[in-house]
């Protein structure tokens, strides 16, 4: 089968190469319209990190995998198209700041009904709102081209930072398509492609509406798992409980069961909020507005532990972190990705920047321009210093914010920073990753998430 996948992003990219190189019978391009991109997929620095993904690349690249400009050419020689693009919040216009902004989705739909030729199947690949496939087909519908698609919904689950073992062994894949004939066809042949690795119990069928609408949901039942574990958090520093014990002891319970129990600064990532906002505004859409309020209520308890972090900083620090400087360690959503968007490092950041505090920024993969356009600066503002270790970064600072739970911050030699700051040091652990009795035997005033 010849496949074409657009959109070289954080799901496109990975998912494609897993997809050649255990389906060496087919021929997978993916297009994007980013020529930078596509240069970085054909070289050994690839535009995103995400551990063993070079070696999966580097086994099908050049054999049957492809990194491409010529959209239009490799849609007209394909028999399977991934719409893997971009669907964020909309920044505009109706449903501004809660709806997904679909005209990426839309413009790919159109250029496929342009470009033509041959049947084909449509893949939705794209975090998309439940319906989102009906505009895709009224789209291919009318484009009197002469021939025919089906549309189909192929949500992907993987988590950055352990993208390659997700795609190589899910729990799940998901397939949706119309329950005609044709529908029918079109789902074994995607089932086809998966089942050359994956186990046919593990691929789940359904209708199109239902997997559109299982990726929103599954995303929404994480976040607000996260959401409740730090409402717990905020309760367990008032009272002296512990929040890791609390997770631990309801974990063991089979039927909570123990992931997506750590408190944490909050999440973040391209997806959780997005999807959510997108998920309420859905239920406001199909009158349903005590079922939009009931999602809205897990951003908006992430919000509040963001702000709820700065304030334990400064209630730490006098009141005041004017004029003083604060390591911040990690700016990535989560460990071994550079993804920054929608980090909790950002609100806490832009909070510590407007009550005028200088950060020192340490991060091991995030791109000090990442870092700088997620923070509204220029290049030249004095407020931030970016460093190449953390050591360097806690360099005569008053305090450090540790906000990725990187592996190599374990590691740190906490006396040796802890003797080149300014006293009384202060250290907020906004992932509980680091041994509490190290950071204060090494003397620091330690906070973290959900202690007293
Ligand atoms: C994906 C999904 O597609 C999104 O719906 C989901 O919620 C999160 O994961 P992601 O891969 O993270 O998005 O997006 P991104 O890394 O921004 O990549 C999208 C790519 O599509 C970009 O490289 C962009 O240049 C490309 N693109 C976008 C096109 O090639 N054509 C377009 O019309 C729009
Ligand atoms: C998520 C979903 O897990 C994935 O299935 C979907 O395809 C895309 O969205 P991702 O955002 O890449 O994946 O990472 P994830 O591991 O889910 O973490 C999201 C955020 O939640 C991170 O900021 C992480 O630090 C935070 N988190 C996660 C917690 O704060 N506590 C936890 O217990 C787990």
């Amino acid at each position: 089968m010849k496949i074409c996948c657009i959109g070289a992003g954080y799901v496109g990219g990975p998912t494609m190469a897993m997809i050649a190189k255990n389906c060496v019978d087919s021929k997978v391009t993916v297009v994007d319209l980013n020529q930078e991109r596509i240069d970085s997929w054909n070289s050994d620095d690839l535009p995103i990190y995400e551990p063993g993904l070079l070696e999966v690349v580097k086994a099908a690249r050049g054999r049957n995998l492809f990194f491409s400009t010529e959209i239009d050419q490799t849609i007209q020689d394909s028999d399977i198209i991934f719409i893997s693009v971009n669907t964020p919040t909309k920044d505009y216009g109706s449903g501004k700041g809660r709806a997904a902004d679909l005209r990426f989705v839309e413009s790919c739909a159109r250029n496929i009904a342009k470009v033509g030729g041959g049947n084909k199947i449509v893949v939705e690949k794209s975090t998309v709102p439940v319906r989102t496939a009906q505009m895709v087909k009224e789209i291919l519908g009318e484009s009197n081209n002469g021939f025919s698609y089906q549309v189909l919904s192929n949500p992907e689950f993987l988590a950055e930072g352990t993208a390659i073992a997700d795609l190589e062994n899910p729990d799940r894949v998901l397939i949706g398509g119309d329950q005609s004939k044709e529908g029918l066809e079109a789902i074994e042949k995607v089932v086809s492609l998966y089942n050359q690795w994956i186990d046919r119990e593990n691929i789940i069928t359904t209708n199109l509406w239902s997997s559109e609408l299982s990726k929103l949901t599954a995303n929404a039942f994480l976040a607000q798992r996260i959401s409740s574990i730090n409402a717990i958090s905020a309760l367990c520093e008032a009272t002296g409980a512990d929040v890791d014990e609390v997770a631990n002891a309801i974990g063991t319970d089979s039927r909570i069961g123990p992931k997506f129990l750590k408190s944490s600064v909050g999440f973040g990532g391209s997806c959780f909020q997005k999807d959510i906002l997108n998920l309420s505004y859905l239920c406001q859409h199909f009158g349903l507005p005590e079922v939009a309020e009931y999602w809205d209520q897990v951003v908006r308890m992430n919000d509040y532990q963001k702000d709820r972090f700065v304030q334990r900083i400064m209630d730490a620090m006098f009141n005041t972190v004017s004029g003083k400087k604060i390591a911040i360690l990690g700016f990535a959503f989560k460990k071994d990705t550079n993804d920054a968007r929608e980090s909790p490092a950002i609100a806490v950041c832009s909070r510590l920047l407007d009550e005028r505090a200088h950060l020192a920024i340490y991060d091991p993969q995030v791109p000090k321009d990442t870092i700088l356009s997620s923070l509204r600066l220029d290049a030249n503002d004095k407020r931030v210093s970016f460093h190449d270790c953390a050591t360097d970064a806690a360099n005569g600072t008053h305090a450090i914010a540790l906000l990725t739970e990187w592996d190599e911050f374990k590691k740190l030699n906490l006396k040796e920073i802890y003797a080149e700051m300014e006293k009384p040091a202060h250290f907020f652990d906004g992932r509980n990753l680091i041994d509490p009795i190290e950071v204060q035997n090494a003397g620091f005033r330690l906070h973290r998430i959900g202690k007293g």
